[in-house]
Parts: structure tokens; sequence; C-alpha cells
């Protein structure tokens, strides 16, 4: 059977296609995924998945607290803006028993300061920023080749 993967995605990714494409690209969240997911299967890889976004910290945080009890393998997160602001968030990431990889479509490193300060990374076991739309793929790929590792 393939592993589960869930990919929960934040506020504003909904506008992913037509918000500041010239950082984040012209293909919107549906099309990344698309994309992501045919690529999986031509390198092979069996993973399930399901993908999440919401505009709402409640509804994040229920989508997380919902993944205690799961079969979900490993969670993918782009938290957004909530990576920078949310301790409610992290603190519903520490709850979870499986690894989670905190992605950025954008090296936020080459933006304004306060991207810089990452809350819900603290929960995160990878950090993968810059990839654009490769972001899931290559973090989905670290999952795996990490867990091949372990
Ligand atoms: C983002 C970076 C965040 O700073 C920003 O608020 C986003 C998207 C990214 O994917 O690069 O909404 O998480």
């Amino acid at each position: 059977m393939a592993n589960k993967f869930i990919v929960i995605n934040g506020p504003n990714l909904n506008m992913l296609g037509t918000r500041e494409t010239s950082i984040y690209g012209s293909l919107t969240l549906d099309e990344i995924a698309k994309y992501t997911e045919k690529r999986l299967v031509e390198l092979g890889q069996k993973v399930e998945l399901e993908w999440f976004q919401s505009n709402s910290e409640s509804a994040l945080i229920q989508k997380i607290q919902s993944l205690v009890n799961s079969d979900i393998k490993a969670l993918i997160i782009n938290p957004a803006a909530y990576s920078h602001t949310s301790v409610a968030i992290l603190d519903a990431l520490k709850m979870l028993p499986m690894p989670i990889v905190e992605v950025h479509l954008s090296n936020t490193h080459h933006r304004e300061s306060f991207r810089q300060v990452k809350l819900t990374a603290k929960a995160s076991t990878i950090i993968m920023e810059g990839l654009g739309k490769n972001a899931y793929l290559m973090a989905i790929l670290a999952q795996l080749y990490k867990e091949e590792s372990l």
C-alpha cells in the first residue's frame, strides 16, 4: 500500500497564479498539485497525496489536529504568512507524531526581515525554500529519501 502524505497550504496560496507572479510564478496551486503528482509517478514514487488549503488559522489548526490519530505518514506544510506569526499553529504541529516538512516557494531570506522569523519551523524535521513550483515535489522526495536513509 502507498504511503499517505498530506500537503497543507496556508493563507493566500489559493491565489497562486495571479498573486505576485514575479515571486511565486504563474501556476495555480491546483496546477502545482497536478505537476507534483505527475512528476512523482514519472519518478516511480508510490505516495498518495491529500491536498488541503485554507486562509483560516482555525481551519488549519482543525486539520492539523485531525492528523493526530490518522494513517498519514508525513505532513508537508506551507504555512505561508502564519509561519511568521502563529504560535497556535506551532503548538498544533508539536502534537503530531509524524515528520513535518516546512516549505516556502520563495527564498524568504532574500525578502523582508519579518519573513526570516519562522515560528512554525520549530516543529519541522526538514525546511526547504526557494524551489518555486518544485517546492512540494522536492519536499516529498526529501522526506522519502530521509526515510530510506534512516
Ligand atoms: C511563502 C512565504 C511567506 O512569507 C508568505 O507570507 C507566503 C508564501 C512562500 O511560499 O514563499 O504567503 O510561504
